[in-house]
């Protein structure tokens, strides 16, 4: 069996994802894995500018296609930089958001055509797709309401519920064609339920490791 080492996480707001990527993390290092925690949009200087401009209010009125083309220009340096570097190494990656969320959200919530993304995709990544990908998942009125006013809206977060609930569904629906990749999560319950859940699928990963 093919050792799992590119992973990501996803998950809408108020799903838990900050806390979990750090006990994901953990709980991997704990049974010895060298793993690599990065995220996007972001992950590398340039990333992390084009990030800015992504979430920040710097630009009002961006056009999907630029918004769409910047997640992948920042994807690109990510790969190059960071990711496959570190596969190459046999280092585990583990990524904060990865093309599902293009897919979710300049997909779903944008409107723009899955072939689209998938054209990128394929230019960007060539065949390097995520081992496995958990999403933590929380109805949208109930993650929005538990992230509550933690800090300034970025430019998504402004969206509306139903710009979230159409990303939502991408994610499920993705979920249930790949269902050998993704490990959907119910996320509305405890943060304690949720990392029993999470022990679950790390416990299946290291098994799978050795
Ligand atoms: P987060 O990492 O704090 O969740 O914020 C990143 C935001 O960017 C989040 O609202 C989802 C969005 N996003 C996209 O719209 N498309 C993408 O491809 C990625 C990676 C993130």
């Amino acid at each position: 069996m093919k050792k799992t080492r590119f992973i990501t996480l996803e998950g809408s707001e108020g799903a838990g994802k900050s806390t979990n990527m750090d006990y994901i993390q953990k709980g991997l290092r704990a049974q010895g894995i060298d793993i690599v925690t990065t995220r996007e949009p972001g992950g590398t200087p340039i990333g992390e500018d084009i990030r800015q401009l992504l979430l920040g209010h710097k630009h009002t009125g961006m056009s999907d296609d630029t918004e769409l083309l910047l997640m992948f220009a920042a994807r690109a340096e990510h790969l190059d930089k960071v990711i496959r570097p570190a596969l190459e190494k046999g280092q585990w990656v583990l990524c904060d958001r990865f093309t599902d969320a293009t897919y979710a959200y300049q997909g779903g919530g944008r409107g723009i055509a899955s072939d689209r993304i998938a054209t990128l995709e394929n230019w960007t990544q060539a065949e390097l797709r995520p081992d496995l990908t958990i999403y933590l998942d929380v109805p949208i009125e109930t993650g929005r309401q538990r992230a509550g006013d933690r800090s300034a809206p970025d430019r998504f977060e402004k969206e509306q519920n139903a710009f979230f609930n159409k990303a939502r569904k991408v994610y499920l629906d993705r979920a249930e064609q790949e269902p050998a990749r993704f490990r959907v999560i119910d996320a509305s319950t405890s943060l304690d339920q949720v990392q029993v859940y999470l022990d679950e699928v790390l416990q299946e990963l290291v098994s799978k490791k050795r």
